[in-house]
């Protein structure tokens, strides 16, 4: 492979390649491996800094105030939490877990946005005592939870709202169609916002609408958010409410395979806040509310490396080989559960030529244990590191325990030190929760 075609644009802004070698920070990624023992990931502060920054430039398209919620479905931990609260992130949590680690890793209670389309009175109650910024409704039942309680304030409230608008992903991903789980249909929210106007202690102050993930073409999360915005004008209109954050939810697509789409991700968010800042004049005309975007995949995918260490290696007689590492579907599920393509590097020769395709397994019971289905690389060994780039979102969150695997250990690689985020799961730790006597 010439330096020419390795695909730069997946890896870390901190990794290297020289003498053959893969670099991340100047340490060689082969002996990182080995070191720090695998399966391992590995998150580059600098390009989770990048990919800030290309939200901010976007931002700058809105001529109102803007946020950035960060969606911590994509991964969360104290230490992230509290690099990004640092940041001045605000953040998405579904979850008491999740709200939980948000406060604790230092989010301001103001900044924390509760979603989910199923949340439980606790949920709420939590969610109300720590003062969250919004509680963003699904639906009827869960504004009927909210209308019986008695907070001592006022609760501020957002409607998630069903735009009727099928978003360009896979399946499991879309979320704003008709028949969707998510979010209320537009006569359904109409009917919540005027529930909520009728209420002496619910608020309701914005509008919030998510159609998807990994979305590459902006038209749909366009269109959805002149939906958004005819809606917030039909509800003050209405008198239920002053509409004063929007948010088009997250769902910005970022490649995970050489053949995906490379749109700069500045550019995806500025063509989103300047269509938005457009429908907001021809449709609403008054002051700007404060935009919130809730980026999770592109804000820390590609700031995240998975590491692993090679196997057994078979080789079929059709000249492919089937190369097994120490991790698989356990600490990512996304090639069996959506068929997502990645693509690998060998760390001793990251431009080393290809000697044919190659799939690349996990050591579990399961025949769709693999990371990935198809890629071409040089003479692998046992004992070899393979580096998987574009493993910041969605792995480490869904990761399981299956067949007693245990949760990879995570580091950031920050301007050159290598600062531990959270340990290697232990034998330990999985029986901690069984209820036993052993006499
Ligand atoms: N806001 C809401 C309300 C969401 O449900 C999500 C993601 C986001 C924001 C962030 O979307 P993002 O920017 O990350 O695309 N497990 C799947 C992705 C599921 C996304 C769930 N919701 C995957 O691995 O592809």
């Amino acid at each position: 492979m010439l330096p020419s075609q390795f695909p730069r644009h997946l890896w870390p802004l901190s990794i290297h390649f020289s003498r053959q070698r893969l670099f991340l920070g100047g340490r060689d990624v082969a002996e990182l491996g080995r070191e720090l023992k695998t399966p391992l990931y590995i998150y580059d502060a600098a390009t989770i800094d990048h990919a800030i920054a290309a939200y901010r430039r976007g931002l700058r398209a809105w001529p109102g105030r803007g946020l950035i919620t960060y969606a911590s479905k994509a991964w969360l931990s104290l230490p992230l939490a509290r690099f990004l609260a640092r940041r001045g992130l605000g953040l998405d949590v579904v979850s008491p877990a999740e709200l939980a680690i948000g406060l604790r890793g230092g989010f301001d209670a103001d900044l924390l946005h509760v979603h989910g389309n199923n949340k439980s009175f606790a949920l709420l109650q939590q969610a109300i005592d720590a003062g969250v910024g919004a509680i963003v409704v699904d639906n009827l039942h869960e504004l009927g939870l909210l209308e019986r309680m008695t907070p001592v304030a006022p609760v501020t409230l957002w409607l998630r709202v069903n735009p009727d608008l099928l978003a360009p992903t896979h399946v499991y991903r879309q979320t704003g169609h008709h028949g969707s789980k998510f979010g209320m249909p537009r006569e359904e929210a109409l009917l919540a916002a005027r529930r909520i106007a009728a209420s002496p202690h619910l608020r309701l102050t914005g509008l919030h609408v998510h159609i998807g993930s990994q979305i590459f073409d902006l038209a749909p999360i366009a269109d959805s958010v002149d939906r958004l915005i005819e809606l917030a004008v039909r509800i003050e209109k209405a008198g239920w409410g002053k509409i004063k954050a929007l948010s088009p939810g997250g769902g910005l697509g970022f490649p995970y395979h050489p053949d995906d789409p490379a749109i700069p991700l500045h550019k995806l968010t500025t063509d989103l806040c300047a269509h938005a800042a457009d429908s907001w004049r021809r449709q609403h005309g008054g002051p700007y509310p404060t935009l919130i975007l809730e980026p999770g995949r592109s804000l820390i995918a590609r700031s995240g490396v998975a590491l692993y260490t090679v196997g057994a290696i078979r080789r079929l007689s059709d000249g492919g080989r089937i190369i097994a590492v120490d991790g698989g579907m356990n600490d990512n599920i996304r090639p069996a559960l959506y068929g997502a393509r990645y693509t690998a590097s060998l760390a001793r020769a990251p431009l080393g030529d290809a000697v044919g395709p190659a799939r690349i397994v996990g050591p579990l019971c399961e025949s769709g244990d693999f990371l990935i289905e198809v890629v071409d690389l040089p003479d692998v060994k046992s004992g070899d590191v393979l580096a998987i780039p574009v493993s910041g979102a969605y792995q480490l969150s869904m990761a399981n325990n299956y067949n007693g695997m245990l949760r990879p250990a995570v580091f950031l690689h920050d301007h050159g030190r290598l600062i531990p985020m959270q340990r290697r799961e232990t034998i330990d730790d999985l029986m901690r929760r069984d209820i036993f006597d052993a006499n």
